[in-house]
């Protein structure tokens, strides 16, 4: 399917890996113009190249920031005056009880997972109004609807992405600009492998055993059963990238497995 995505311009948030630069993949074979990101030169390089090799004639271009930086984050934006399409996708978490988890760890995360969308919209949200086309999706997580005990500070970055989304969507009457989020469970990343590896290593069994352990235990309420990959998750952030998606906005679409129940 054609997803009607040729000459747009598009800004990932950390993007060298995993989900982002799956969907930057996609958007690239589509057509669009693509700026990936991550902290380092290195990895922004070898992601750039990994792309060009990947889709013939990607426009593809990398943009180095750190989102913990506010320097760096005001660079990256008088750098880039135009995107059509803005995926906050950068997402850190962290494993630790509450009483653990330090108050520089919250800020942290909500520096990188919310406010990041939030400098990033409040920059380029303006000029999509006027053009009167523009995309926004914030990439939230399964956590904000199961709030692990182990991760409440992250769960509390992407519920609250949900809100910030919404009121954008708001500010997008009448136009043919949207707002949405993207709810992904869990997802077979880079850093899934190796969660699964280590522990496989530790516990002398087999990533098999693993996985149906993490699904019986940490997220038994999966109706997957499995870590659902990259391409699963990107192809639904592709989908409503496009113009294809003009009648949904300030909505959350699940891509979890089943695995925040319920009915809404
Ligand atoms: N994977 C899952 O199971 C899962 C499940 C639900 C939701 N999500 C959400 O989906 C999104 C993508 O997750 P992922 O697992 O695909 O990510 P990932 O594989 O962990 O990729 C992390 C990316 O973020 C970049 N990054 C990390 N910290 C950064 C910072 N401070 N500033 C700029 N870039 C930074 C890294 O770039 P460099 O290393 O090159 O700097 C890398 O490109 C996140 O928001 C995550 O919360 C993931």
């Amino acid at each position: 399917m054609d997803l009607n995505l040729k000459g747009k311009i598009v800004f990932i948030s950390g993007s060298t890996s995993g989900i982002g630069f799956t969907t930057a993949k996609i958007l690239l074979k589509e057509g669009a113009t693509v700026y990936i990101n991550g902290r380092n030169q290195l990895s922004v390089e070898k992601a750039v190249i990994q792309l060009k090799d990947e889709v013939f004639g990607a426009k593809v271009f990398g943009l180095i920031a750190d989102f913990l930086k506010v320097k760096q984050v005001e660079n990256l934006l008088k750098g880039l005056s135009r995107i059509d399409i803005l995926i906050n996708n950068v997402g850190i978490y962290s494993s630790k009880s509450f009483f653990e988890t330090s108050i520089d760890t919250w800020q942290e995360q909500c520096q990188v997972n919310l406010m990041s969308g939030v400098a990033l919209s409040k920059h380029y949200l303006k000029g999509m109004l006027d053009r009167n086309w523009g995309r926004i999706l914030f990439i939230s997580s399964e956590c904000a609807y199961l709030v692990p005990p182990d991760m409440i500070s992250y769960s509390t970055t992407k519920a609250s992405m949900h809100a910030v989304s919404r009121g954008l969507a708001n500010l997008t009457k009448g136009t043919e600009v949207t707002s949405n989020v993207v709810v992904p469970g869990s997802t077979l990343t880079e850093g899934s492998k190796t969660f699964l590896a280590n522990k496989a290593a530790e516990q002398n069994t087999a990533l098999e055993a693993v996985e149906k352990d993490f699904f019986n235990n940490d997220r038994n309420s999966s109706l997957l059963k499995r870590f659902a990959s990259t391409e699963e998750v990107a192809t639904t952030i592709a989908y409503l990238c496009s113009p294809l998606s003009s009648a949904t906005n300030g909505s959350v679409i699940k891509v979890d497995g089943g695995s925040t129940g319920g009915i809404l």
